[in-house]
């Protein structure tokens, strides 16, 4: 005879609270992407020192080029189980994705499937950057007061967003529209949404704009920025533009190596740790 379902809760009724945060990012093998991981790294641990930090990257192809250089990276699966095991009940899962696209919502489903084995009395899932209305402005503010500063006010700045098949891939528009309220010369484009760099290169040409300061809308300066947006092939964002005769600075730097941009990270973390409780 079977008796009545086991309440996976119960069973933790004794055992003492243990709050941890699980930080989830795409992941990167680039070695300029360190900085920015280390940066949210740094600033969630001093905003909440009491509560240890673990990590999982949600690329499995950046998890076996990392295993290979013999860097062990978790599963956001895996993290959750090792934090299971250790004896963890109360869990924050802070995404550092950029927007509520397709990776993020994974990330849900497995926190979900967590949720759903209540192997934590409580886990619960922070916002990425860029969720909310109020998101977008602590966004903009960031932009505008992180612009380079040899830049003239007729010139372009161009940021690289990573752009998605899944609708908050709209997001990326309506942050351009934010920003050119404040300021005209500034564009988002992204890689593989929507606007795409050839929306961005005719508005750049409509404006006469003949020099742009290129910056990655991304957490980290990675293969993309590199790449598709400094690198030399023709289609990068730079030979695009240099071929159309407008000027171009890169600035190889991800979001999350500026203060404000991380701040609104480590707000979400906190949002999510108050949620804990
Ligand atoms: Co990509």
């Amino acid at each position: 005879m079977i008796g009545p379902p086991a309440q996976a809760g119960a069973h933790g009724a004794t055992a003492p609270k243990k709050v941890g945060i699980l930080l989830v990012a795409f992941g990167s093998s680039e070695a300029s992407a360190q900085v920015s991981f280390d940066n949210i790294d740094r600033a969630v641990r001093q905003a909440y020192p009491q509560v240890p930090v673990r990590w999982a990257y949600t690329s499995h192809i950046i998890r076996a080029k990392l295993a290979d250089q013999g860097k062990v990276l978790d599963s956001p699966a895996m993290a959750l189980a090792r934090l299971h095991d250790e004896k963890f009940t109360h869990v924050a899962v802070q995404s550092l994705h950029t927007i509520a696209g397709e990776e993020y919502h994974e990330l849900r489903r497995i926190v979900g499937g967590f949720q759903a084995m209540a192997l934590f009395e409580k886990i619960v899932m922070g916002h990425p950057l860029m969720a909310t209305q109020a998101d977008m402005e602590a966004v903009v503010d960031t932009i505008l007061a992180n612009l380079p500063q040899a830049r003239r006010a007729d010139e372009g700045v161009v940021f690289m967003g990573h752009g998605t098949h899944h609708p908050a891939d709209a997001g990326y528009a309506a942050l351009m529209y934010r920003l050119q309220l404040k300021d005209p010369q500034i564009f988002v484009g992204t890689v593989e949404g929507y606007p795409d760099v050839e929306l961005i290169l005719g508005q750049l040409k409509q404006r006469k704009i003949n020099k742009v300061y290129l910056m990655p809308f991304m957490s980290v300066a990675g293969d993309h920025a590199k790449n598709d947006m400094a690198g030399s092939e023709d289609d990068s964002w730079v030979s695009i533009f240099t071929g159309a005769g407008i000027q171009c600075v890169p600035i190889l730097k991800g979001t999350a190596e500026y203060d404000g941009f991380v701040k609104i990270w480590v707000a979400h973390a906190g949002e999510a740790l108050k949620a804990l409780h």
